[in-house]
């Protein structure tokens, strides 16, 4: 951490209480072995030797936020199926409790990936977008609404697969979370944001900014970082007035975060170099963490650094994994 920053008391992280909204996946890995083509196509024969899972999507956001030990309750839409069974015992294992709304028209989002010593192969989705029904939409904002004020902060998690793109309905729960002053950080998908008018923050990296700026010029592909800097800032700024957005945090890959506010100089947080093998889920740490800090009290800008030294450590990881509190610990105590 800087100097003159507050040390971020972790163990205060049992005392938070988050809800994630979104959409859960089952991310399954099928290892196994390649000794031969096939005879019937010119493809691998994999020899299956076992199957592993994790909760992926807005899953593993709640993950994250358990693993640094807060209190998560998450909201997502899932099948009648095997999947959708796993999911939820799943969550159980991980002390999450959560809401899950099925149907048997609905399926449980599923990515499954062949495995041949660590290359992927292939990527099966089985997928299908599933909006709320209007009854089941008033009822879980009532419930939403009832629940709320136990939280501290609120996390939307929008992987595009309908829950979040439900006619009203994340703007219902972004007016409710306002209207009780719990912060509201949405991690967006595609480049109609008018669904996140006026939430506390959304942290979109520089592709998905550039997305939504649309006509407005990229921010992050300047050959000098100080103009590119200056360009995101500026961008930032639109993007925060047409959404009326109190704060912005851009993540830039290996170049950090950009944070802006309304009234604030723009925060820029650099990564620190390390290895890094693998940055898929760093969005999701990115999420889970500044949430978490803001519940125990942290600014913006502080979970901000505290995000950002999250993220660097799930991308040394191998795979999809969330971030520990231990970990995070480690790193703060030894400045890493
Ligand atoms: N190559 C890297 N080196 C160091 N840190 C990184 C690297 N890539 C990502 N990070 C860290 O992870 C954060 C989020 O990364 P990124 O901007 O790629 O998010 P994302 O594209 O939403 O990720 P995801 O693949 O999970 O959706 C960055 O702000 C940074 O802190
Ligand atoms: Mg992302």
């Amino acid at each position: 951490m800087a100097k003159n920053r507050p040390i971020p008391q972790l163990n205060d992280f049992q005392n938070a209480n988050i809800l994630v909204i979104g959409d859960i996946m089952l991310d399954c890995y099928l290892w196994g072995k390649v000794e031969r083509i096939s005879p019937e196509a010119p493809v691998p024969i994999v020899h299956a030797q076992k199957k592993t899972y994790m909760l992926g999507g807005a899953g593993n956001v709640a993950l994250n936020l358990s693993s640094l030990g807060c209190n998560c309750n998450i909201i997502a839409l899932c099948g009648m199926d095997s999947a959708g069974s796993r999911v939820e015992k799943m969550l159980e294992e991980n002390r999450i409790s959560c809401h899950l709304l099925n149907d048997e028209n609905r399926m449980t989002i599923t990515k499954t990936r062949i495995m041949a010593i660590k290359q992927q192969l292939l990527r099966i989705d089985e997928e299908k977008k599933h909006v709320l029904s209007e009854n089941e939409k008033e009822s879980l904002l009532t419930r939403i609404k009832k629940t709320l004020p136990q939280y501290h902060s609120v996390i939307l998690s929008d992987y595009g697969k309908g829950l979040l793109q439900t006619q009203g309905f994340t703007e219902s729960v972004i007016s409710l979370c306002r209207s009780q002053k719990i912060p509201v950080l949405v991690d967006p998908k595609g480049r109609d944001w008018e669904r996140y008018n006026n939430a506390t923050c959304v942290t979109p990296n520089s592709a998905e900014l550039n997305l939504v700026a649309g006509e407005m010029e990229s921010g992050d592909n300047s050959e000098n970082p100080l103009e590119e800097e200056k360009l995101l800032v500026e961008i930032s700024r639109k993007i925060r007035e047409r959404y009326g957005l109190e704060w912005l945090l851009v993540t830039r890959g290996p170049k950090g975060m950009c944070l802006t506010g309304k009234d604030e100089k723009p925060f820029i947080v650099a990564t620190q170099a390390r290895q890094v093998y693998d940055v898929s889920g760093a969005g999701d740490t990115v999420i889970s963490v500044l949430a978490a800090g803001l519940s125990i009290g942290l600014s913006f800008e502080d979970a901000a650094l505290l995000a950002n030294k999250a993220a660097g450590i799930v991308v040394g990881k191998v795979g999809t994994q969330p971030v520990t509190k231990d970990e995070l610990e480690l790193a703060i105590n030894t400045n890493n």
